[in-house]
């Protein structure tokens, strides 16, 4: 790990490894077979096209993984084993964007092969089908924070504080981490809270503030173009509370300025702190 060798079990990593805190990081398994891995170049390869895939610049040479990756196979003295390789983007503190430079942490570990038995070939096993569900089950506060981390570095990138997540059919549903309310034709509008977001806490209780204020809200779909026709933006989260949106992919969302339902709201939200 990182240039130190030893037992597996002696291994540590810091609490703000961002693998532990965000899922950020790439790997590779590889088969040793008599000392020797197989296909090791292709496995370094595409491990060199996830990381520039999420952003992960590798510090390291192709050539030098390789020497590290071999290293430490040949000291486990393991023969018929399975090489796991990581890369996380770094260690920091929890923040999805990170303005600290980060050195990727590299893990490498060697385990011997586990048994396979003969009848897996002999007699094959069975299989289930179920609705491809990867990525897809936004509503759990998953730690899986990949793509998020993603997309809040390509939206600071365009200069922007938060990534808005569209649908395919043009569906608004929530920021990379905030939940999005507008307001149209007075009204507020929210996303349902079903598995396409992460039902916010602050989200629910914007939602109970503007009932006390006697503000009209539904919680349904909108679109893109309800979005930035809106009257007002917002985005709500436990950091930032309510925060006001005024421009959305360059375009001016009630004139540049927040609005006043949103101050009212965040006003309402401050006071049923206190
Ligand atoms: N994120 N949606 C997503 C995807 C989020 O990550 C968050 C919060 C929210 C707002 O939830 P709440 O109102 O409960 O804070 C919505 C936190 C703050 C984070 O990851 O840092």
């Amino acid at each position: 790990m990182n240039g130190w060798l030893g037992a597996l079990e002696d291994a540590r990593v810091s609490v703000n490894d961002r693998g532990y805190n965000f899922g950020d990081g790439v790997y590779e398994v590889v088969r040793a077979y008599n000392g020797v891995m197989f296909a090791l170049e292709e496995h370094l390869e595409r491990l060199a096209l996830s990381a520039a895939a999420v952003e992960i610049d590798l510090p390291w040479e192709p050539a030098r993984l390789k020497n590290i990756t071999k290293d430490t196979l040949g000291k486990s003295g393991i023969k018929e084993a399975l090489v796991y390789i990581q890369v996380t983007r770094g260690t920091a503190p929890r923040n999805h964007v990170s303005d600290e430079e980060m050195r990727p942490n590299l893990l490498v570990t060697v385990r011997n092969m586990p048994h396979i038995p003969p009848s897996l070939y002999t007699e094959g096993v069975k299989a289930i089908t179920m609705p491809e569900f990867r990525w897809q089950i936004r509503n759990v506060k998953s730690i899986s924070l990949q793509a998020s981390v993603l997309a809040k570095r390509r939206a600071e990138r365009a200069g922007a504080a938060e990534a808005i997540f569209v649908l395919p059919d043009g569906t608004v549903t929530e920021g990379a981490s905030s939940n999005i309310f507008i307001v149209k034709d007075g009204v507020l509008m929210t996303h349902p809270a079903d598995n396409r977001i992460l039902a916010g806490v602050i989200r629910h209780f914007v939602l109970k503030v503007a009932g006390t204020l006697d503000v009209k809200s539904v919680v349904e779909p909108f679109n893109i173009l309800d979005l930035v026709k809106a009257e007002e933006v917002f985005i709500t989260g436990t950091v930032a509370e309510v925060v006001p949106v005024v421009n959305v992919d360059g375009k001016i969302i009630g004139g540049g300025r927040p609005g006043p339902l949103t101050a009212r709201i965040h006003k309402g939200f401050v006071s049923l702190i206190k």
